[in-house]
């Protein structure tokens, strides 16, 4: 396959041959350069290739600036999972939603990426030492691959960096030196030095290896979509994906939304150039829009964007404790990705609270099974924004980057008293060492637990509702899933709280409710209802006065139901 690469400098369009490392252009000087492959060629012949390789990030080499693949250096970056957000997706009234796992990078980031090709790029220039400045995850990617690969590493970091990336970066044999200050601060102590010692500095987005690694994700995402058939019709992908003569893969499919947690802007800049590339070698047929989220109190980008404004004005004293999005002044970056929203399917840049962060982190966990980083859940909380705003529509299909893994912030989010401790019993006169220990378990749990009837039609609607109810309390639960088996349940067990959903065959949940209210055994036991109908003016009046609290399926989430719950039962 051919790979001409080119390099091409964004100020003056001066077009050469790319080389790797360290480069600027040889016209003007400038070290804003991008690259260029030969799109129609590769267009046609990637199908081929990618068939018979295994799924990571170097299927795509023809697309990167590397000669060879070198399989010594490799960690196994790239080829992470897409996964469904199925919980998230059903609360939310999305049911099309995606998540691209990044935490099951070699290091636990996206970061690794751009490390594998960096440092694969450093090698093949025959650097020996190179300089960094980092929020964290930058530092402990590249200081893996750095020791794999014979790199001495300087790694500047903001003192605000949580102690435990500063040690894992350590670990990995990289020189830390903590700046005191801002990350911004950071990076020009960084260039300063690199300057002095006339080693390499990492440029991020100034980096051809660095922005080109990030497209891989746009690639993957495309791929992987592409075997999802089955998303609930929405461009619902057919045979016709798949070349006739063999199983060969020949159009991806991009999704309607791309989002992304944002400090500096390299991932969101590389992966749109990855969604901008496969269009045009015809893989996919369209450009997603981007949805860019940034922490509130360190947001340029997104105060540039409510203005309209092309150029970010910087934020001197980030007011986060999320370190790792503490880029200050994103220069250059965001004036790219606003001039190339503009260009494509568009999007938006977004900015969500600490408070929502932490809180959107925790459902996450809770319910979908994925524990994440402040940084990671920083996207996450925008797609709760977003949606909830309306700009990402129900049936929209809508990936989001799990960039990356948990660190121990465990203590702000969960607060005190959510362990119980037991002590082992020292036996007791008479008491065998069996009693000793069921008495001290039996300290720890209350005689009764407050008993929750759940009724709906709908397996999943009640699986969502278990999950909300166990994973937030102790509760005994008991399941009806039509009206009948609802009404022989509540009169059997006297529940302490009924859980109905409207819409079912045969007797619906205001037979239900009816039946229920005109019996003097469950007359009073309060009813919450969740629901997917749009009521009446009518239905409305039927439910009145009779029940705790109405929720609309889909446009809840889970802790907004537990705060009734715990209404009717405190
Ligand atoms: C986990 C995580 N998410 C998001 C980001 C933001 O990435 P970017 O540099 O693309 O703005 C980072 C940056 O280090 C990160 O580590
Ligand atoms: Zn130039």
């Amino acid at each position: 396959m051919s790979n001409q690469l080119l390099a091409v400098c964004l100020d003056c369009g001066h077009t050469f041959d790319y080389i790797p490392i360290p480069i600027t252009c040889p016209r003007c000087n400038s070290a804003w350069l991008e690259a260029h492959y030969d799109y129609s060629s590769l267009g046609m012949a990637l199908p081929a290739s990618l068939y018979h390789r295994p799924f990571n990030l170097w299927r795509y080499r023809e697309l990167l600036p590397v000669a060879d693949y070198n399989p010594d250096l490799t960690l196994g970056e790239g080829g992470t999972p897409l996964v469904r957000a199925i919980n998230l997706g059903m609360m939310l009234g999305c049911p099309n939603l995606f998540i691209k796992d990044e935490r099951q990078g070699p290091t636990n980031s996206f970061k690794d990426r751009q490390a594998a090709i960096s440092i694969y790029a450093l090698k093949e220039a025959g650097i020996t030492e190179a300089v960094l400045a980092s929020t964290g995850n930058v530092a402990i990617a590249y200081s893996a691959y750095a020791a794999r690969a014979g790199i001495k590493l300087w790694a500047f970091l903001t003192s605000l960096v949580p102690i435990e990336k500063m040690r894992e970066v350590a670990f990995y044999g990289t020189q830390v030196v903590k700046v005191t200050g801002s990350y911004d601060q950071a990076k020009q102590v960084a260039a300063e030095f690199a300057r002095q010692r006339d080693l390499y500095l990492e440029r991020g987005a100034r980096s051809i290896p660095s922005v080109e690694s990030m497209k891989t994700i746009a690639f993957e995402v495309c791929e992987q979509l592409a075997y999802y058939h089955d998303y609930a019709g929405k461009n619902a992908l057919t045979e016709s994906n798949f070349d006739d003569s063999s199983p060969r893969l020949v159009k991806f499919q991009a999704p309607d939304w791309y989002l992304q947690s944002v400090s500096g802007g390299i991932g969101p800049l590389g992966v749109q150039k990855g969604f901008f590339e496969l269009k045009e070698m015809n893989l996919t047929n369209r450009i997603p829009a981007m949805g860019n989220i940034q922490a509130e109190g360190c947001a340029p980008m997104v105060h540039a964007w409510r203005k309209g404004e092309e150029v970010a004005e910087p934020v001197k004293v980030p007011r986060t404790h999320i370190a790792t999005l503490s880029t200050g002044d994103p220069g250059r970056t965001y004036t790219l990705l606003f001039q190339r929203m503009k260009k494509s399917a568009g999007g938006v840049f977004e900015s969500v609270s600490d408070e929502e962060t932490f809180h959107t982190m925790h459902i996450l966990a809770k319910m979908e099974g994925i524990s994440v980083e402040p940084a990671a859940a920083v996207a996450f909380a925008g797609l709760v924004k977003l949606v909830r705003a309306g700009k990402i529509k129900p049936d929209d299909v809508v990936v989001i980057n799990c960039t990356g893994h948990t660190m121990p912030v465990e203590h702000d989010i969960l607060g005190d008293g959510w362990s119980k401790d037991v002590e082992y019993p020292s036996q007791a006169l008479g008491e065998t060492p069996q009693e000793g220990l069921l008495a001290a378990l039996s300290r720890i749990t209350p005689d009764r637990y407050a008993l929750i009837e759940i009724v709906d039609d709908l397996p999943d609607a009640r699986r969502l509702i278990r999950r909300v109810l166990q994973a937030q309390g102790e509760y005994t639960l008991l399941e009806a899933s039509n009206g009948s088996e609802a009404l022989e349940i509540a009169q059997h067990e006297l529940p302490d709280l009924i859980i109905l959903d409207l819409m079912m065959p045969e007797m619906d949940g205001f037979s239900v409710l009816d039946a229920l209210k005109s019996n003097a055994k469950t007359g009073a036991i309060p009813v919450i209802v969740v629901t997917a109908k749009e009521l009446t003016p009518e239905e409305e009046k039927r439910l009145r006065g009779r029940i705790h609290a109405l929720m609309q399926k889909g446009e809840f989430m889970s802790d907004e139901l537990m705060d009734e719950v715990r209404s009717v039962l405190d």
